[in-house]
């Protein structure tokens, strides 16, 4: 009988599209995927250490799945990702975790049917964290959907903003050829998908470390001419590298969508200098503005650090005014959490929690108050969707997307997943739009 696997995705849109390389290498070996752990001789967690929440969800995760392996002996269980790639919890996964039987890091997946068979064959926990790059490119994809799909075009990243953990995870900059990922998005579309999301940790680096000069906008203008495509999308763009020629060919590419996830993180030049952003908070509402000014109807969405280590509580009012003035269509605010081998794990930190936490919440609030206003703005417009699915409550009303990915309900007694539809909207909300489709 065929092994059967089933894989949890925590973090990143990255791991995502990792989580759907691992499934398509093991239908490759053999496994077929299983609807639920229960069911499953494998159990893989792709893992997240971007911040210790998802790290501590793994440990649960785990507590959880001894038990099954108590009733399925044959149960293998692998933990795979960012946080496995750090060597420290690797190590810490094998002490407490004994019963895992594989832990590999971002850079094994090429490795993986080995690892699974060595892991087999033997009591001992393996660990494969090499940071050995190859073999990455050709691997196959299960895409997960079939209508939309990732694309990877770099992997890495070399900024070192002083929080991050990133690139100590995912290692260098290496961007994909931009033949490989044409044929890639070329073939996407023979086979019907509509909407590719390009992923890279900074996608602004694109091109950097290849031969010759190619550059992030040359890519999207090249993509822009695959007939059958509707929607590019990309992320996440730095704002300290964000060209001219970018903002221009998003402007100017028709499937290219008018959106740009932007991440900020603080609005105090003193805590940017700390975090290594390499900008100003007064170069981020130029660049900000210029955008707005350039592409009719963009949205901009952002991520916000509170509570970095040393923040005061002007540098706190000088992200809520930039907030304020560049009037983001959504942002995601943390609260920092140091991770070991990061810059800034050692930097002094006197706001308690509680304090960081009060925080959060009033930039919630001014951030709430701006994407209500900004989605009214919207009432009346006729926008087109591709169509996500019946939402989970009401199997009457769709889902969909707009370019701007603004997330819109519809009334439809027909399934119109995966199509492009045009919607008048009807009623805005802070999270979510209302709408009837118009003919
Ligand atoms: N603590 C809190 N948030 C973090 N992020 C990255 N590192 C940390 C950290 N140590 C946030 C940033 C980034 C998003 C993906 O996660 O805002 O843009
Ligand atoms: Fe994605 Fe970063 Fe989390 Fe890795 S650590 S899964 S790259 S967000």
């Amino acid at each position: 009988m065929d092994k059967r696997y089933y894989i949890v995705t925590l973090g990143c849109q990255m791991n995502e599209h990792d989580s759907e390389v691992m499934a398509a290498i093991l239908d490759n070996t053999g496994y077929i995927s299983a609807a639920a752990p229960e069911e499953a001789d494998l159990i893989i967690i792709n893992t997240c250490a971007v911040r210790k929440k998802p790290e501590d969800k793994v440990a649960s995760l785990l507590g959880k799945y001894a038990a099954l392996k108590e009733s399925n002996r044959n149960l293998m269980i692998a933990v795979g990702g960012c946080m496995s790639q750090q060597e420290e919890a690797a190590k810490y996964i094998r002490s407490r975790f004994h019963y895992v039987d594989l832990v590999f890091g971002t850079h094994a997946l090429p490795r993986l049917p080995d690892l699974l068979e060595q892991a087999g064959g033997q009591r001992d926990t393996v660990i494969d964290i090499e940071e050995d790059y190859s073999g990455r490119e050709g691997l196959p994809v299960a895409h997960s959907g079939t209508f939309k799909a990732w694309l990877p075009i770099i992997y890495g990243c070399n900024n070192y903003c002083s929080y991050c953990v990133v690139p100590s995870v995912r290692g260098r900059e290496r961007s994909r050829t931009l033949e490989d990922i044409v044929t890639e998005a070329a073939d996407l579309s023979r086979r019907g998908y509509l909407e590719l999301t390009l992923l890279g940790q900074n996608v602004n680096s694109y091109g950097q470390d290849l031969p010759g000069a190619v550059t992030f906008s040359d890519l999207l203008a090249e993509l822009n001419r695959i007939d059958g495509l509707a929607r590019i999308r990309f992320m996440t763009s730095h704002p300290k590298d964000l060209s001219d020629q970018l903002i221009e060919i998003v402007r100017d590419g028709d499937k290219i969508c008018e959106h740009f996830h932007l991440p900020v993180q603080s609005g105090s030049n003193r805590i940017l200098e700390k975090m290594n952003r390499r900008y100003t908070r007064e170069h981020y509402l130029n660049l900000a503005g210029k955008i707005k000014e350039t592409i009719e109807g963009v949205s901009i969405t952002s991520d916000i650090i509170i509570g970095f280590p040393g923040e005061e509580e002007k540098d706190f009012l000088a992200t809520a005014d930039l907030v304020e003035k560049a009037r983001f269509d959504n942002a995601f605010s943390f609260i920092y959490s140091p991770r070991k081998k990061t810059a800034a794990a050692s930097y002094p930190d006197n706001t308690t929690y509680r304090e960081k936490e009060l925080r959060l919440q009033r930039l919630n609030e001014i951030q709430h108050r701006i994407s209500k206003e900004l989605n009214d703005l919207l009432t009346d417009r006729v926008v087109e969707l591709l169509v996500e699915g019946p939402s989970k409550n009401d199997p009457e009303v769709q889902a969909g997307r707009t370019r701007t990915n603004k997330l819109v309900h519809f009334r439809s007694t027909t399934d119109r997943t995966g199509e492009l539809v045009r919607v008048k909207i009807t009623e805005a909300r802070t999270w979510n739009l209302v709408g009837e489709p118009v003919d």
